[in-house]
Protein backbone atom coordinates (compact mmCIF):
# COMPACT_ATOMS: atom_id res chain seq x y z
CA UNK A 1 0.00 0.00 0.00
CA UNK A 2 1.12 3.39 -1.19
CA UNK A 3 0.18 7.31 -0.98
CA UNK A 4 1.83 10.56 -2.07
CA UNK A 5 1.13 13.28 -0.48
CA UNK A 6 1.94 16.65 -1.72
CA UNK A 7 2.46 19.54 1.00
CA UNK A 8 3.20 17.20 3.89
CA UNK A 9 6.42 19.17 5.56
CA UNK A 10 3.44 20.64 8.31
CA UNK A 11 0.37 20.70 8.90
CA UNK A 12 -2.62 18.78 7.95
CA UNK A 13 -0.45 17.37 5.33
CA UNK A 14 2.14 16.03 7.68
CA UNK A 15 -0.68 14.41 9.70
CA UNK A 16 -2.05 12.85 7.13
CA UNK A 17 1.36 11.37 6.35
CA UNK A 18 1.75 10.14 10.12
CA UNK A 19 -1.71 8.29 10.35
CA UNK A 20 -1.36 6.19 6.89
CA UNK A 21 1.81 5.49 7.86
CA UNK A 22 0.66 3.93 11.11
CA UNK A 23 -2.57 2.21 8.74
CA UNK A 24 0.35 0.43 7.41
CA UNK A 25 1.26 2.84 4.03
CA UNK A 26 4.49 3.30 2.44
CA UNK A 27 4.71 7.35 1.25
CA UNK A 28 5.75 9.48 -1.00
CA UNK A 29 6.07 12.91 0.76
CA UNK A 30 6.41 16.24 -1.56
CA UNK A 31 7.25 19.49 0.10
CA UNK A 32 9.35 22.22 -0.63
CA UNK A 33 11.39 22.21 2.85
CA UNK A 34 13.99 18.80 2.82
CA UNK A 35 15.08 18.99 6.46
CA UNK A 36 10.90 18.88 7.78
CA UNK A 37 10.68 15.82 4.94
CA UNK A 38 14.13 14.29 6.66
CA UNK A 39 12.47 15.20 10.37
CA UNK A 40 8.95 13.44 9.42
CA UNK A 41 10.92 10.27 7.92
CA UNK A 42 12.82 9.65 10.86
CA UNK A 43 9.40 9.72 12.99
CA UNK A 44 7.78 7.07 10.77
CA UNK A 45 8.28 3.64 10.15
CA UNK A 46 6.57 2.02 7.08
CA UNK A 47 8.94 2.83 3.77
CA UNK A 48 9.51 6.96 3.30
CA UNK A 49 10.47 8.66 -0.25
CA UNK A 50 11.20 12.68 -0.12
CA UNK A 51 10.93 15.22 -3.01
CA UNK A 52 11.49 18.45 -2.12
CA UNK A 53 10.05 19.82 -5.01
CA UNK A 54 8.52 23.46 -5.30
CA UNK A 55 5.38 21.81 -6.87
CA UNK A 56 3.81 25.91 -7.76
CA UNK A 57 6.65 25.55 -10.69
CA UNK A 58 4.90 22.64 -13.18
CA UNK A 59 8.07 21.65 -14.49
CA UNK A 60 8.49 19.89 -11.20
CA UNK A 61 4.75 18.75 -10.71
CA UNK A 62 5.53 16.51 -14.61
CA UNK A 63 8.73 15.60 -12.64
CA UNK A 64 7.50 14.25 -9.69
CA UNK A 65 4.47 12.01 -11.90
CA UNK A 66 7.62 11.06 -14.18
CA UNK A 67 9.42 9.79 -10.67
CA UNK A 68 6.46 8.16 -8.86
CA UNK A 69 4.46 7.31 -12.12
CA UNK A 70 6.01 3.35 -11.81
CA UNK A 71 5.16 3.09 -7.87
CA UNK A 72 1.97 1.40 -7.58
CA UNK A 73 0.49 4.09 -5.78
CA UNK A 74 -3.10 3.15 -4.56
CA UNK A 75 -3.64 7.02 -2.83
CA UNK A 76 -2.91 10.11 -3.96
CA UNK A 77 -3.41 13.27 -2.01
CA UNK A 78 -3.36 16.76 -3.33
CA UNK A 79 -3.01 18.70 -0.21
CA UNK A 80 0.17 21.38 -0.72
CA UNK A 81 -1.69 24.80 -0.88
CA UNK A 82 -1.74 28.26 0.96
CA UNK A 83 -3.44 31.53 1.26
CA UNK A 84 -2.84 35.13 0.22
CA UNK A 85 -4.76 37.52 2.73
CA UNK A 86 -4.78 41.56 1.12
CA UNK A 87 -6.98 43.73 -1.25
CA UNK A 88 -7.21 42.56 -5.14
CA UNK A 89 -6.74 45.75 -6.02
CA UNK A 90 -3.54 46.05 -4.44
CA UNK A 91 -2.02 42.56 -4.46
CA UNK A 92 0.70 41.69 -6.81
CA UNK A 93 -0.50 39.41 -9.85
CA UNK A 94 2.72 37.28 -9.67
CA UNK A 95 1.86 36.12 -6.28
CA UNK A 96 -1.21 35.56 -6.73
CA UNK A 97 -0.46 33.35 -9.99
CA UNK A 98 1.87 31.08 -8.04
CA UNK A 99 -1.10 30.48 -5.44
CA UNK A 100 -2.70 29.59 -9.09
CA UNK A 101 -0.02 27.84 -10.35
CA UNK A 102 0.03 26.02 -6.75
CA UNK A 103 -3.77 25.62 -4.97
CA UNK A 104 -5.22 24.94 -8.92
CA UNK A 105 -2.18 23.74 -11.40
CA UNK A 106 -0.11 21.48 -9.81
CA UNK A 107 -3.68 19.38 -8.22
CA UNK A 108 -5.84 19.63 -11.51
CA UNK A 109 -2.29 18.37 -13.12
CA UNK A 110 -1.74 15.07 -10.77
CA UNK A 111 -4.89 14.04 -10.89
CA UNK A 112 -5.22 14.46 -15.03
CA UNK A 113 -2.21 12.49 -14.60
CA UNK A 114 -3.42 9.68 -11.92
CA UNK A 115 -6.94 9.31 -12.97
CA UNK A 116 -6.39 6.42 -15.55
CA UNK A 117 -3.61 4.55 -12.98
CA UNK A 118 -4.66 1.24 -13.04
CA UNK A 119 -3.38 1.11 -8.99
CA UNK A 120 -5.16 4.39 -8.32
CA UNK A 121 -8.12 4.37 -5.83
CA UNK A 122 -8.01 7.29 -3.71
CA UNK A 123 -7.80 10.85 -4.82
CA UNK A 124 -8.28 13.16 -1.87
CA UNK A 125 -8.10 16.61 -3.09
CA UNK A 126 -7.80 19.43 -0.16
CA UNK A 127 -10.12 22.35 -0.70
CA UNK A 128 -11.65 24.31 1.94
CA UNK A 129 -14.64 25.64 3.31
CA UNK A 130 -13.88 28.48 1.27
CA UNK A 131 -14.25 26.66 -1.40
CA UNK A 132 -18.09 26.16 -0.67
CA UNK A 133 -18.89 30.18 -0.12
CA UNK A 134 -19.77 32.49 -3.22
CA UNK A 135 -16.33 34.31 -2.71
CA UNK A 136 -13.99 35.92 -0.69
CA UNK A 137 -13.18 39.20 -0.42
CA UNK A 138 -10.12 40.17 1.16
CA UNK A 139 -9.21 36.59 0.18
CA UNK A 140 -10.48 36.20 -3.36
CA UNK A 141 -7.88 34.56 -5.48
CA UNK A 142 -7.62 31.65 -2.60
CA UNK A 143 -11.43 31.39 -2.18
CA UNK A 144 -11.36 30.95 -6.06
CA UNK A 145 -8.56 28.32 -5.87
CA UNK A 146 -10.34 26.24 -3.43
CA UNK A 147 -13.99 26.70 -5.88
CA UNK A 148 -11.74 25.45 -8.52
CA UNK A 149 -11.06 22.50 -6.95
CA UNK A 150 -13.96 21.63 -5.16
CA UNK A 151 -16.16 22.41 -8.88
CA UNK A 152 -13.75 20.39 -10.59
CA UNK A 153 -13.96 17.33 -8.45
CA UNK A 154 -17.28 17.19 -7.82
CA UNK A 155 -17.94 16.79 -11.11
CA UNK A 156 -15.15 14.43 -11.94
CA UNK A 157 -17.46 12.21 -8.89
CA UNK A 158 -19.97 12.25 -11.66
CA UNK A 159 -18.10 11.11 -14.15
CA UNK A 160 -16.23 8.30 -12.73
CA UNK A 161 -19.77 7.11 -11.28
CA UNK A 162 -21.64 6.89 -14.57
CA UNK A 163 -18.56 5.29 -16.14
CA UNK A 164 -18.54 2.63 -13.33
CA UNK A 165 -15.00 3.28 -12.09
CA UNK A 166 -13.70 1.72 -8.75
CA UNK A 167 -11.53 4.75 -7.92
CA UNK A 168 -13.21 7.41 -5.58
CA UNK A 169 -12.59 11.15 -5.12
CA UNK A 170 -13.14 13.39 -2.21
CA UNK A 171 -12.81 16.62 -1.47
CA UNK A 172 -11.92 17.90 2.60
CA UNK A 173 -13.83 21.58 3.22
CA UNK A 174 -11.90 22.29 6.47
CA UNK A 175 -13.23 25.71 8.51
CA UNK A 176 -9.87 27.21 10.24
CA UNK A 177 -7.16 24.85 11.14
CA UNK A 178 -4.18 25.38 13.31
CA UNK A 179 -1.24 24.88 11.31
CA UNK A 180 0.96 27.18 9.40
CA UNK A 181 -1.13 28.52 6.95
CA UNK A 182 -1.53 31.65 9.06
CA UNK A 183 1.47 32.52 8.77
CA UNK A 184 1.82 32.13 5.51
CA UNK A 185 -1.38 33.97 4.89
CA UNK A 186 -0.12 36.90 7.10
CA UNK A 187 -3.40 36.50 9.08
CA UNK A 188 -4.67 35.67 12.58
CA UNK A 189 -8.30 33.51 12.53
CA UNK A 190 -11.38 35.16 14.53
CA UNK A 191 -12.84 31.94 14.85
CA UNK A 192 -11.45 28.45 17.06
CA UNK A 193 -9.15 26.61 15.05
CA UNK A 194 -9.37 22.89 14.75
CA UNK A 195 -6.69 20.32 15.44
CA UNK A 196 -4.59 19.00 12.28
CA UNK A 197 -4.42 15.68 13.96
CA UNK A 198 -7.91 15.63 13.91
CA UNK A 199 -8.81 17.13 10.64
CA UNK A 200 -6.32 15.23 9.10
CA UNK A 201 -7.66 11.70 11.03
CA UNK A 202 -11.10 12.42 10.12
CA UNK A 203 -11.03 12.98 6.54
CA UNK A 204 -8.86 9.85 5.95
CA UNK A 205 -11.71 8.01 7.47
CA UNK A 206 -13.89 9.67 5.54
CA UNK A 207 -11.98 9.32 2.14
CA UNK A 208 -11.80 5.23 3.16
CA UNK A 209 -15.58 5.56 3.40
CA UNK A 210 -16.00 7.13 0.15
CA UNK A 211 -17.46 10.14 1.06
CA UNK A 212 -17.71 12.59 -1.79
CA UNK A 213 -17.56 16.46 0.71
CA UNK A 214 -15.71 16.23 3.99
CA UNK A 215 -16.36 19.05 6.41
CA UNK A 216 -14.85 18.38 9.68
CA UNK A 217 -16.56 19.98 12.51
CA UNK A 218 -20.38 20.58 13.12
CA UNK A 219 -19.87 24.16 13.33
CA UNK A 220 -18.45 24.40 9.81
CA UNK A 221 -20.95 21.75 8.37
CA UNK A 222 -23.95 24.24 10.15
CA UNK A 223 -22.44 27.54 8.92
CA UNK A 224 -21.85 26.48 5.29
CA UNK A 225 -25.28 25.25 5.42
CA UNK A 226 -27.09 28.57 6.27
CA UNK A 227 -24.89 30.65 3.87
CA UNK A 228 -26.70 28.95 1.59
CA UNK A 229 -29.81 30.80 2.10
CA UNK A 230 -28.03 34.39 2.27
CA UNK A 231 -28.30 36.80 -1.03
CA UNK A 232 -25.11 36.85 -2.78
CA UNK A 233 -24.54 40.57 -1.56
CA UNK A 234 -25.22 40.47 1.64
CA UNK A 235 -23.07 36.89 1.98
CA UNK A 236 -20.10 38.78 0.35
CA UNK A 237 -20.79 41.88 3.10
CA UNK A 238 -20.22 39.48 5.70
CA UNK A 239 -17.16 37.74 4.75
CA UNK A 240 -15.40 41.19 4.00
CA UNK A 241 -16.33 42.08 7.61
CA UNK A 242 -15.00 38.80 8.63
CA UNK A 243 -12.03 38.25 6.62
CA UNK A 244 -10.75 42.15 7.68
CA UNK A 245 -11.16 40.94 11.41
CA UNK A 246 -7.97 38.25 10.23
CA UNK A 247 -5.82 41.33 9.17
CA UNK A 248 -2.44 40.99 11.48
CA UNK A 249 -1.76 43.91 13.34
N1 LIG B 1 -5.15 25.76 7.92
C1 LIG B 1 -6.35 26.10 7.53
O1 LIG B 1 -7.08 26.84 8.20
C2 LIG B 1 -6.90 25.53 6.24
C3 LIG B 1 -8.29 25.62 6.04
C4 LIG B 1 -8.82 25.10 4.86
C5 LIG B 1 -7.99 24.52 3.92
N2 LIG B 1 -6.65 24.46 4.14
C6 LIG B 1 -5.81 23.85 3.09
O2 LIG B 1 -5.08 22.79 3.66
C7 LIG B 1 -3.91 22.54 2.87
C8 LIG B 1 -2.73 22.35 3.80
O3 LIG B 1 -2.47 23.57 4.47
P1 LIG B 1 -2.12 23.64 6.03
O4 LIG B 1 -3.21 24.37 6.70
O5 LIG B 1 -1.72 22.30 6.53
O6 LIG B 1 -0.89 24.67 5.98
P2 LIG B 1 0.69 24.47 6.15
O7 LIG B 1 0.99 23.99 7.52
O8 LIG B 1 1.26 25.78 5.70
O9 LIG B 1 1.05 23.33 5.10
C9 LIG B 1 1.16 23.58 3.72
C10 LIG B 1 1.99 22.49 3.09
O10 LIG B 1 2.12 22.77 1.69
C11 LIG B 1 3.51 22.80 1.36
N3 LIG B 1 3.78 23.75 0.29
C12 LIG B 1 3.55 25.08 0.30
N4 LIG B 1 3.99 25.64 -0.83
C13 LIG B 1 4.52 24.62 -1.58
C14 LIG B 1 5.13 24.56 -2.84
N5 LIG B 1 5.30 25.65 -3.59
N6 LIG B 1 5.56 23.35 -3.29
C15 LIG B 1 5.41 22.23 -2.55
N7 LIG B 1 4.81 22.23 -1.34
C16 LIG B 1 4.37 23.41 -0.87
C17 LIG B 1 4.20 23.22 2.65
O11 LIG B 1 5.56 22.78 2.68
P3 LIG B 1 6.84 23.70 2.35
O12 LIG B 1 6.59 25.05 2.94
O13 LIG B 1 7.93 22.92 2.99
O14 LIG B 1 6.92 23.70 0.86
C18 LIG B 1 3.39 22.45 3.67
O15 LIG B 1 3.85 21.11 3.74
C19 LIG B 1 -3.79 23.74 1.92
O16 LIG B 1 -4.23 23.35 0.63
C20 LIG B 1 -4.74 24.76 2.52
O17 LIG B 1 -5.26 25.64 1.55
C21 LIG B 1 -6.10 24.94 5.28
Amino acid sequence: MKALITGASSGIGKEMAIYLSELGYDLIIVARSKDKLLELKKELKTKINIYDYDLANTKNVYKLYDDVKNDKIDVIINNAGYGLFGSYLTNKLDDEINMIDLNIKCLHILTKLFINDKNVKYILNVASSAGLMKGGPLMSTYYATKSYVCSYSFALYEELRRNNSDKVISVLCPGPVDTNFNNRANVKFNLKEMDARYVARYAIDKMFKKKLIIIPGFSVKMGLFFTRFLPTKLLLKITYKFQERKKTP
